[in-house]
């Protein structure tokens, strides 16, 4: 029996289905709070964030990463969360509609991004993402990681669009808003235990 702590990590989901309600400032400021207590190698806090949430900016940003993503669908598709079987013809449905969004229609997008890259700037990137999804289920919001629009986010129309340094690089995109709905139950593999001595 699991204690009742721990239910913010058991009832994560990925949302991919919104309600049109945008955001206000101190929800993210919170969100962003608790994504930078997160542990971060030699305490650099190598994160600065990109907070999306322009209507224009956002389908930008999704058409350039449908069109970068469209290429490469069938190597990564078990990251869009489809069954094996469906998973080829639903993608590439997905990618050819004009207007499915990466985004899903969230309202935002946050974009956690590495200062000039070390060693381990993209795995601190990843536990502040982790902390970003799990405040937000704790706040009642829906998140999902959309590893799909890195390449976008990081492409030289982009940059210039949002103003993004040369020496910044996009890692951790999440699509954070209001739950339309409860998104499916997704099961895990009990751990697998490969040394215990
Ligand atoms: C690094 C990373 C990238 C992901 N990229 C996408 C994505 O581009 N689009 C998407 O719909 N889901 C994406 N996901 C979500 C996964 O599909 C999802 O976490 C997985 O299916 C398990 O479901 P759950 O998060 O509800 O437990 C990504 C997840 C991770 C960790």
């Amino acid at each position: 029996m699991r204690s009742a702590e721990l239910d913010v990590i058991y009832t994560r989901r990925s949302v991919r289905s919104y309600k049109p309600q945008t955001l206000d400032e101190s929800t993210i400021r919170e969100l962003l709070d608790a994504a930078v207590q997160a542990p971060t190698a030699v305490h650099a806090e190598p994160w600065v964030f990109l907070v999306i949430q322009d209507a224009g900016t956002l389908k930008r940003c999704s058409d350039r990463g449908k069109a970068s993503w469209a290429k490469q669908a069938d190597q990564h598709r078990d990251l869009h969360g489809v069954g094996e079987a469906t998973a080829r013809n639903h993608f590439a449905h997905q990618l050819a509609n004009p207007d499915f969004s990466l985004f899903y229609d969230a309202g935002t997008l946050i974009v956690i991004c590495g200062k000039a890259m070390g060693p381990f700037v993209v795995a601190d990137c990843w536990l502040a993402a982790e902390n970003l999804m799990l405040a937000a289920n704790a706040m009642g919001l829906g998140t999902c990681c959309i590893g799909s629009a890195i390449p976008a986010l990081n492409a030289p129309e982009t940059r210039a669009e949002l103003g993004i340094p040369a020496d910044v690089t996009a890692v951790a995109p999440i699509i954070v808003g209001v739950p339309n709905g409860d998104a499916a139950p997704v099961g895990r593999r009990p751990p697998e235990i490969l040394y215990w001595k």
